[in-house]
């Protein structure tokens, strides 16, 4: 989703932006643009192209633009289309005001109509250029008060003009009348602030600032900030200066290499073994005397009292979630039901108090996510019950992000910063941390003995092993499956129990990365419709792991190759499995551990189809990392 980088400082703020961009660029985006003071002639210069950050670098090449404050920003299309017209810096009438915003400005059509009717002509579509205009209007307006400092003047126009804005939003503004103050304000959007020596850098996510300094302040909701190479100045909404500690990023938010790998999404099927090794010596304790064998860095002692659990997410998150919940009911036997985030917020159950609620999100910002946790927050504080506590979790891979500071029990999965879109690695955390919770509540709840709990713990143990071996043989099987693939139109994925949410996942990723049609059904329901479209075009994916439903998904599959289809299994060598067409072989395990082992086909395989049809793998067309915007 779109991208902020600012920089007030020393150097020439160009470059800067340029590498800030870059490690945005994961975020997905459809055009970009930089604004710089030019320290020359101390005017705005601005610069933007469609597309690529590489087409705006063309633009750029051989351009001398000397100047310590710019703003650059990478934009993910929601009000206009993705042209050059509509790509971000943009300047108010006189071309002194430069403004980047990520987010919506919900009340911008009433606000440029008034605009317009005053005589401001616009050259975009978009919500953002009301923006500088009504800067520009202040500041015409703070001229006649003489104010001495024009860093302090551009920091009260901007607060005047964001006090009449309403929706989600982070913005950066930049003026030829004080040309090394940056003024920065934020809304249910993020943006951090980060400290480098004699200069100060602000983004809306960390990557952006690592070449600078690994010292932020994460800036909180409805705050705003004056940054100029002397210092910084935080204010809230009360126009009252805020002081905190700044914060150094960890190791793992500073590095993004790929390593030898052609894609980011490629390495980051590869990390899983890594992950699944952290998260065992991070939560599984030998403590035999503790509540539970998990260890988390918040007190537990609330969870005796839930009897309920709501889980509120959206695509990867929700699939991962879906797990979690057939964990919790069926392993730990405690009702959970899973939300999709953008559904719950305007049509959620009725309260009933002991109810636990987990957000999860990898990015920790899907506006989604965050807009349903806060409701629930607010309505159940409002419902004037002392029952009806908020008891809350977060799964995120950012403690740094807004879910962060939203939640006051957070999960964090580890998992390094994931920069292909397609989330893989993380959906592995957060499957991790679904297990951590299911052993804890079966604890809690005595729904399983001693013995069942430590054979879980000792199975999970095991995976590390098991799963790098994996990777490397499904990844050279995956190669070559995916020939077969990629003139394909649609494709089926079946799983049942514990699995099904992993057909939902396989659909998802082909659907993400390699644009071929795909959908994910629980396989008893395939006769119930889908079977329809079955012919020997549509090949389907079963994922069948002995336990509970093997000899059902079986059946479910015969229904689909009596139908001509082309049938590939992910399933063990064993009796039934000769079925199948092609056979994408798992070592015999556990069933209740199995996801953390199907997913992997599903990832390496749409990651081979999308690879093989030369598609743009880990920044996918129109998708976004974090989805900031409802
Ligand atoms: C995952 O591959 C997708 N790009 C997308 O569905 C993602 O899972 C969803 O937008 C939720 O993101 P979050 O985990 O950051 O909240």
């Amino acid at each position: 989703m779109c991208g902020i980088v600012a920089v007030t400082g020393y150097r020439k703020a160009l470059p800067l932006l340029v590498e800030g961009l870059e490690k945005l660029e994961y975020r997905g985006y459809d055009s970009a643009g930089i604004a710089v003071i030019d320290s020359d002639n101390k005017k705005l210069v601005c610069h933007k192209a469609e597309g690529k950050l590489k087409n705006l670098k063309h633009k750029l090449d051989k351009k001398i633009i000397s100047g310590s404050l710019g703003i650059g920003h990478t934009r993910w299309a929601t009000h206009g289309k993705p042209v050059l017209r509509n790509a971000h810096p943009h300047c108010d009438w006189t071309k002194q005001v430069a403004v980047v915003q990520n987010g919506i400005i919900e009340n911008y059509f009433e606000l440029k109509t008034k605009l317009e009717s005053e005589g401001i002509v616009f050259t975009s579509e978009t919500d953002t250029e009301v923006i500088p205009h009504l800067i520009q209007k202040e500041l015409n307006n703070l001229s006649n008060l003489n104010l001495e400092n024009s860093g302090s003047t551009l920091l009260i126009a901007v607060r005047n003009v964001i006090s009449d804005l309403e929706g989600a939003y982070a913005l950066a503004v930049i003026w030829s009348g004080s040309p090394d103050s940056l003024v920065v304000a934020r809304k249910q959007a993020p943006l951090i602030i980060g400290l480098g020596e004699g200069e100060f850098v602000c983004a809306s996510d960390t990557p952006a600032i690592t070449n600078i300094t690994n010292t932020i302040l994460p800036m909180e909701d409805d705050e705003m900030a004056l940054l100029t190479p002397l210092g910084i100045e935080i204010y809230n909404s009360e126009n009252e200066r805020q002081y905190r500690n700044p914060i150094s990023l960890r190791l793992s938010e500073q590095i993004v290499d790929k390593k030898h790998f052609k894609h980011y999404m490629l390495k980051e099927i590869y990390d899983q073994p890594q992950i699944a090794k952290n998260w065992i010596k991070q939560f599984l304790r030998n403590d035999e005397s503790s509540l539970t064998s998990i260890n988390y860095p918040f007190d537990i002692q609330f969870l005796k009292n839930i009897d309920q659990i709501q889980i509120l997410a959206c695509g990867t998150s929700r699939h991962a979630a879906l797990v979690g919940s057939y964990l919790l009911e069926q392993y730990a036997g405690i009702p959970t039901n899973v939300f999709y985030a953008s559904e719950f917020r305007y049509s959620p159950p009725p309260l009933s108090p002991n109810i636990l609620t987990i957000g999860v999100t990898q990015s920790g910002e899907t506006a989604d996510t965050l807009a349903a946790l806060n409701m629930e927050i607010k309505r159940r504080q409002s419902s004037g019950k002392e029952s009806y506590k908020p008891n809350l979790i977060a799964i995120t891979n950012r403690l740094d992000s807004s879910i962060s500071r939203l939640v006051p029990n957070i999960i964090d999965i580890s998992a390094g910063i994931e920069i292909g879109v397609a989330a893989t690695k993380t959906f592995f955390g957060q499957l991790l941390s679904f297990y951590g919770l299911a052993i804890t509540f079966a604890q809690i709840r005595k729904s399983k003995t001693h013995e069942e709990i430590d054979k879980m713990i000792s199975n999970l143990i095991k995976i590390p092993p098991i799963l790098e071996d994996l990777i490397i043989s499904h990844n050279k099987i995956s190669e070559e499956l995916a020939h077969n693939f990629s003139n394909m139109k649609d494709v089926i994925f079946l799983g049942r129990g514990i699995n099904y949410p992993i057909a939902l996942e396989g659909a998802l990723k082909l659907k993400e990365i390699s644009y071929i049609h795909a959908a994910g059904y629980p396989a008893g329901e395939m006769k119930h419709g889908p079977i329809a479209l079955l012919e020997k075009k549509v090949p389907v994916i079963s994922i069948a792991t002995p336990g509970n439903v093997f000899e059902k998904v079986i059946s479910n599959a015969q229904e689909a190759k009596a139908r001509d289809s082309y049938l590939v299994g992910i399933a063990p060598e064993c009796e039934g499995t000769e079925i199948f067409d092609y056979l994408i072989p798992l070592p015999l395990i556990d069933e209740w551990i199995s996801p953390l082992l199907t997913v992997v086909p599903m990832q390496l395989l749409s990651y081979h189809i999308a690879a093989h049809r030369g598609l743009d793998v880990d920044q996918p067309r129109n998708l976004a990392k974090s989805v900031t915007v409802e």
